[in-house]
């Protein structure tokens, strides 16, 4: 009999086609169940998973797939299952490292260009007949070039991120759990400093970090205080780790100048007031989004899955 793929959502490309001429792929129709649902009906019934980084794949959920052998998860982060209990069950779990770092930067950077230069709030105004002239006053933002730019994570998005910011000869500061080795610090053209010191000293504060019982709240009153009140904050890792509350505050009162967010603590929900708010950049958790990437993630996913249930050594597990 054909092993069984459970896909929770259509991807671009023809990766899919290809993985359905050798498995027997049940693919979720997003419009007709949620991920729960769909995975109480099929689930027991899966030898590989792929899922997307909004679906939650908890303890609970990994148990009933009983005959469960390997997870892809379309994402790089993996926040979204519980890597410890599939484990357990000697589930493989793996994801899509490296092919979205240079996408993702790329995006984290055009959200840094679009608060400082107030890009959204004029695209609406232009859309809306209120360009009216010139003015010398008009949509006054925030310069890039020779700023300070903190970078909270150096993994491979943070030090992408980092590599741009030659162009815009930026003071570029980074915080990471673990330093990193002194000649890629000087190559990068970054500078190792504590949390606080990077809050103090950023113009532009750029999050990049996984989301991780540590990093949950990150960002929260303290140390928003500690920012400069014309700092712009960006984050296109994941929303909890930063308490959104605490940040619409911090924004309302003027704590922080601005922010540029592609995740949300409760995403899709976004916290009421933040909408309200022009001088915040608000994205669709897009940051991975070309296509380019995509298909390839989707390869990704479907070859490793293949390859786990032909008893093959995956490219990207993530334990
Ligand atoms: C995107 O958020 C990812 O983790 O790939
Ligand atoms: C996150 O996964 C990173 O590579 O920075």
């Amino acid at each position: 009999m054909q092993q069984r793929i459970g896909v929770s959502y259509p991807l671009p490309g023809s990766a899919l086609n290809r993985l359905a001429e050798e498995f027997d792929v049940v693919l979720r129709d997003p419009k007709q169940q949620n991920f729960a649902q769909w995975l109480e009906q099929y689930g027991p019934s899966f030898d590989g998973l792929i899922t997307m980084l909004s679906d939650p794949l908890n303890a609970e959920a990994i148990a009933k797939c009983r005959q469960l052998k390997a997870v892809a998860n379309y994402a790089v982060g993996y926040n979204n299952i519980d890597v410890a209990a599939a484990g357990a069950h000697g589930i493989q779990v793996m994801n899509t490292p490296d092919v979205l770092t240079e996408t993702s930067a790329d995006f984290a950077w055009a959200l840094l260009m679009a608060a400082a230069r107030r890009i959204a709030e004029g695209d609406v105004m232009t859309r809306a007949g209120e360009f009216t002239g010139w003015q010398p006053e008009l949509l006054l933002g925030k310069d890039v070039f020779g700023s300070v730019l903190g970078i909270v994570g150096a993994g491979r998005i943070g030090q992408a991120v980092a590599a741009r910011a030659r162009g815009f000869s930026m003071t570029v500061l980074y915080h990471n759990r673990q330093r990193l080795p002194e000649a890629l610090e000087s190559q990068l053209g970054m500078e190792y400093v504590s949390l606080e010191q990077l809050l103090q000293q950023a113009d532009f504060v750029s999050l990049h970090c996984p989301l991780t019982p540590e990093t949950r709240h990150l960002i929260s009153t303290e140390q928003l205080a500690m920012m400069k009140t014309d700092s712009i904050l960006i984050n296109t890792a994941r929303g909890p780790v930063v308490d959104e509350l605490a940040m619409l505050d911090a924004l309302q009162k003027g704590v922080i100048a601005g922010a540029a967010l592609d995740v949300y603590e409760w995403e899709p929900n976004i916290t009421q007031g933040l909408r309200e708010l022009s001088k915040v950049v608000l994205a669709p958790h897009a940051a991975s989004a070309s296509r380019a990437t995509r298909e390839t993630m989707a390869w990704m996913v479907t070859e490793d899955v293949a390859a786990v249930l032909a008893g093959k050594t995956p490219q990207n597990p993530v334990q």
